[in-house]
């Protein structure tokens, strides 16, 4: 239609993979962390817990996952794309070991900076890094890695694999937990629901269990389980449309977190924008969540 904003294309968005992530993890940091909450990553809701209790689903998500990662001897964890750190802050408070969380998001690592404030957590430390080259940062061998909801925005996986394999020891564990799409999808189902949630969310594309099976091998990982918890993340799509629907009820507070954003990063109305897109990203992830056409995966993995 004449008039309307142009959204970017699958290239254009792994061209301006840096762009995207600034305005979209810098500006509107603010606006998630007044609507989503400190984690960015999904609840799993097991079968017959109460879909209201969020705080009981993440602390068992957690244990879940350090569990996966070796359990709580496992000394350095590297928590890639670690947004505004409560991960990182978790995990360090529950093992004896070193956590080291790295985010290209400045706004987002200033937020994690709150969990190291004061000396809190000498096991705990942040670090500018762009997850598409690992292999430079300049870091000992790390024991396990953890990295959650953030692979999807990343223009080459498989690249950004091979330098996180760089920085593990062999036999170090990788869980890697990612908004992924079912392997087989009808035309309508991308046409109507994959692709305007991918152009909304200014990402390249979502990966397929079978696409990260083999871009994990490439990088020099041997997979240990592929899960697949679609079913058990369910009500976080709900959540996420709730606060899309309170949003838009807020229209004053709304205002006021989108005028913030447009100050925070030299980006002005296409920070704006970024921000009222989210809100069809919310529509669109639970329609997609519940027909089917988007998978959340859970990879765990090992250095060979
Ligand atoms: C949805 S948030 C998830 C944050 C965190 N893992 C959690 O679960 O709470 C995605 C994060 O990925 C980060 N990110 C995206 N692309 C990145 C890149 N190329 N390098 C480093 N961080 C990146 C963003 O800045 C953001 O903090």
């Amino acid at each position: 239609m004449v008039g309307m904003p142009k959204m970017a294309t699958a290239r254009e968005c792994r061209e301006h993979y840096r762009d995207n992530l600034l305005v979209g993890f810098n500006a509107l940091a603010d606006l998630y962390y007044a609507y989503w909450g400190e984690f960015f990553h999904l609840a799993i809701f097991e079968p017959g817990s109460d879909p209201a209790d969020l705080a009981d689903a993440y602390e068992k998500t957690h244990e879940r996952y350090l569990g996966a990662l070796g359990g709580i001897t496992t000394r350095r964890i590297l928590d890639v794309a670690c947004g505004g750190g409560a991960l990182s802050a978790w995990l360090a408070a529950r093992t004896a070991g070193e956590v080291v969380g790295v985010d290209q998001s400045d706004s987002q690592l200033a937020h994690a900076s709150r969990w190291i404030a004061g000396g809190q957590r000498p096991n705990l430390r942040f670090v500018q890094h762009d997850a598409m080259r690992l292999s430079d940062l300049a870091e000992p061998p790390f024991d396990a890695a953890v990295c959650l909801d953030a692979a999807c925005y990343l223009p080459d996986r498989e690249l950004a694999l091979r330098g996180l394999a760089a920085r593990l020891r062999p036999g170090a564990r990788l869980l890697l937990v990612d908004w992924c799409r079912a392997e087989r999808l009808r035309r309508l189902q991308r046409e109507l629901i994959l692709e305007p949630l991918c152009r909304y969310w200014a990402i390249p594309d979502l990966e397929t269990a079978s696409g990260y099976r083999r871009s994990f091998e490439a990088a020099g990982f041997r997979i240990l389980e592929i899960d697949d918890l679609s079913e058990q993340v369910l009500p976080n799509w709900d959540r996420g449309y709730q606060a899309a629907l309170r949003a838009i009820a807020e229209p004053v507070r709304l205002g006021q977190l989108l005028r913030l954003a447009a100050r925070t990063v030299p980006y002005g109305t296409m920070a704006i924008q970024a921000a009222k897109d989210q809100f069809q990203v919310a529509l669109l992830a639970k329609a997609a969540g519940e027909s089917g056409v988007l998978r959340y995966l859970s990879i765990l993995a090992e250095r060979t």
